[in-house]
């Protein structure tokens, strides 16, 4: 039967020169949007941790679709990693580079109650920033972050570098 990376590999778009020429972007929109896709890769996201955590961290905006369903299909609750300015009570923020320019990620302090294991979904790790500011708020709010799934890699831009010690799942790698 077909593996989950062949899954990803069969069902992605490739889109050349986007953003930029040269550069051969994954398009994950049609696997998400498959019914046996979406659900052998929210399955498989998980499967590693199971028993592991006790909240499902989603970044915003793409991570929270996976967060949801993960959460769903286990009986855990999700928590919203969130861009600047979303969040009504007191916010713990980290900023991170981007290519151009910078973005904060923030989490209300108090939805993290102290020692929650955390398992952190996103649908991309490329430079590891996202990942490596979301991590830290979840630590700095009092959480365990017990592992990180996320449905492609990105091996070229060294994010794994950026997280270590952390236990990362990536369902495919380009
Ligand atoms: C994309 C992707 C990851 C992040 C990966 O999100 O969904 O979250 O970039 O890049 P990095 O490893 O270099 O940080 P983006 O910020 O483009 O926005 P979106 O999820 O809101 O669409
Ligand atoms: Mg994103």
């Amino acid at each position: 039967t077909e593996s989950i990376s062949q899954l990803i590999d069969r069902l992605a778009a490739v889109v050349p020169d986007y953003p930029e020429p040269g550069v051969s972007f994954k398009d994950l929109t049609p696997v998400f949007a498959d019914p046996v896709g979406f659900r052998r890769i929210v399955d498989s996201i998980v499967d590693p941790f199971r028993g592991t955590f006790d909240l499902i961290a989603g970044l915003e905006a793409r991570g929270f679709i996976l967060a949801s369903a993960a959460a769903y299909a286990t009986g855990t609750g999700m928590l919203t990693i969130r861009k600047k300015g979303k969040l009504p009570r007191e916010i713990l923020a980290e900023s991170y580079q981007l290519e151009y320019g910078e973005a904060t990620l923030e989490v209300q302090r108090d939805d993290i109650p102290s020692g929650t294991r955390v398992l952190v979904l996103d649908d991309v790790l490329a430079t590891g920033g996202t990942l490596n500011a979301s991590t830290k708020l979840i630590e700095r709010a009092g959480g365990v972050v017990v592992g990180i799934g996320v449905v492609m890699e990105l091996e070229d831009l060294g994010g794994r570098g950026r997280l270590p010690g952390r236990h990362i799942h990536s369902l495919s790698a380009v």
